[in-house]
Formats: structure tokens, C-alpha cells, sequence
């Protein structure tokens, strides 16, 4: 049977911080760019606080199924679908390709079923964090692509990272 894929996309800053006060604390468009093409047309997984710290604009992200996971059996969120836990999120969208994008909570427990990461390291250092990504481990991930060191017009350097889960041969 081939292994489904599930995509984990983030972006941290040098110290694995991805958020702060529910909002990702750096600008950086590029990365945005990035995260609408690894999601195109995918499902992509969220938790609520994910989902709520979306501008109400963009919610539910187009051109995509959205899913958002809570433990709240009142929780409603238009435009989307809405789970209890990761597996059943996974249920949910058995016939798409999965991207899970955040936050720290929703990243730890996909971590496990995850066979593709994309990520952004962002050069910077953001005091005050509050949502971290997962540990990646070197022995169960090999290093796919590390792009070169970019500076996006916001004058904030970063680099994309592709890692993909080790087979033992
Ligand atoms: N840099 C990036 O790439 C990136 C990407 C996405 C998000 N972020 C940032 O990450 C932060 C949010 O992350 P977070 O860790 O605080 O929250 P989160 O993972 O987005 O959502 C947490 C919520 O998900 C639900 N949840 C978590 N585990 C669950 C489980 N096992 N079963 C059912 N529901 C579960 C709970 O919702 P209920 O409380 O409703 O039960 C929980 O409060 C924000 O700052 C956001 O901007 C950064």
C-alpha cells in the first residue's frame, strides 16, 4: 500500500518559535507565496486557535478544504469542517492530500504521522514566543532540499528547508 502523504509547513524563527500573542510575529510575503503553493488545493488541518488567528478575510482559506480541530462540540467555523481530534481530521479528508498548518499544538501531535515537512527558517529571534514548532529529529528525517539564504522585500532574510521522513532501507 503506498503511504498517504501529510505535509507539515512552518515557518520558525533561528530558535523554533512560530507565534506570538495568536499571530505570527514577522512579515515576510515570500513565505506567504510559499505557504499558498505546498496548500494548493490540498486540505489543509488547523487547530482553532489556527483558524481564529486567520484575518476573517481569509477564512476559510480559498481553493482549499479546511479543516479545524477543537475539543469544543459547540465550536462552529463557516466554511470549514469541524473535528475533535487529528485522526478523525485525517478521516475527514481521506481523498485529499493532507498539508497540516499549525499552531504548535496541531504540529505536535501530526509530527508522528508526518511524512513530508516544509519548512521556513526565518532569521530572526522573536522575544516573548508562545507557540513553538516540534522538534525535528535528524534520525527519523533526511534533509530534501536547504534553499539558498533569501532577503524578502521586508529585509528579513530566510531560506526554505524540505525534509522528508527517512525509509529504512
Ligand atoms: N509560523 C507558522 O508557520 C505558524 C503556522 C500556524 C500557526 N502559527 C501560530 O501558532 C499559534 C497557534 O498555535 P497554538 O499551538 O497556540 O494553537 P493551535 O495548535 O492552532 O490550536 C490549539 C487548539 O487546537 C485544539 N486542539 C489541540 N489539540 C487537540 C486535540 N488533540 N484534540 C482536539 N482538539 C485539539 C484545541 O482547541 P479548543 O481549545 O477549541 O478545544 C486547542 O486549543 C499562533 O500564534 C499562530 O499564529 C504559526
Amino acid at each position: 500500500m503506498t503511504q498517504r502523504t501529510i505535509t507539515l509547513v512552518w515557518a520558525q524563527d533561528r530558535a523554533g518559535a512560530i507565534g506570538r500573542d495568536n499571530a505570527i510575529p514577522w512579515h515576510v510575503p515570500e513565505d506567504m507565496a510559499h505557504f499558498r503553493e505546498v496548500t494548493a488545493s490540498h486540505a489543509v488541518l488547523m487547530g482553532r486557535k489556527t483558524w481564529e488567528s486567520l484575518p476573517s478575510r481569509f477564512r476559510p482559506l480559498p481553493g482549499r478544504r479546511n479543516v479545524v480541530i477543537t475539543r469544543s462540540d459547540s465550536f462552529e467555523a463557516d466554511g470549514a469542517d469541524v473535528v475533535h481530534s487529528l485522526a478523525e481530521a485525517l478521516d475527514r479528508v481521506a481523498d485529499h492530500e493532507v498539508v497540516v498548518m499549525g499552531g504548535g499544538e496541531i504540529y505536535a501531535a501530526a509530527m508522528e504521522s508526518a511524512t513530508h515537512l516544509r519548512l521556513t527558517e526565518i532569521d530572526v529571534l522573536v522575544e516573548g514566543a508562545d507557540a513553538f514548532a516540534p522538534e525535528v529529529d535528524p534520525y527519523a528525517w533526511d534533509t530534501a532540499v536547504t534553499g539558498e539564504w533569501l532577503s524578502s522585500t521586508t529585509g528579513v532574510r530566510y531560506r526554505f528547508v524540505d525534509y522528508v521522513r527517512h525509509t529504512r532501507g
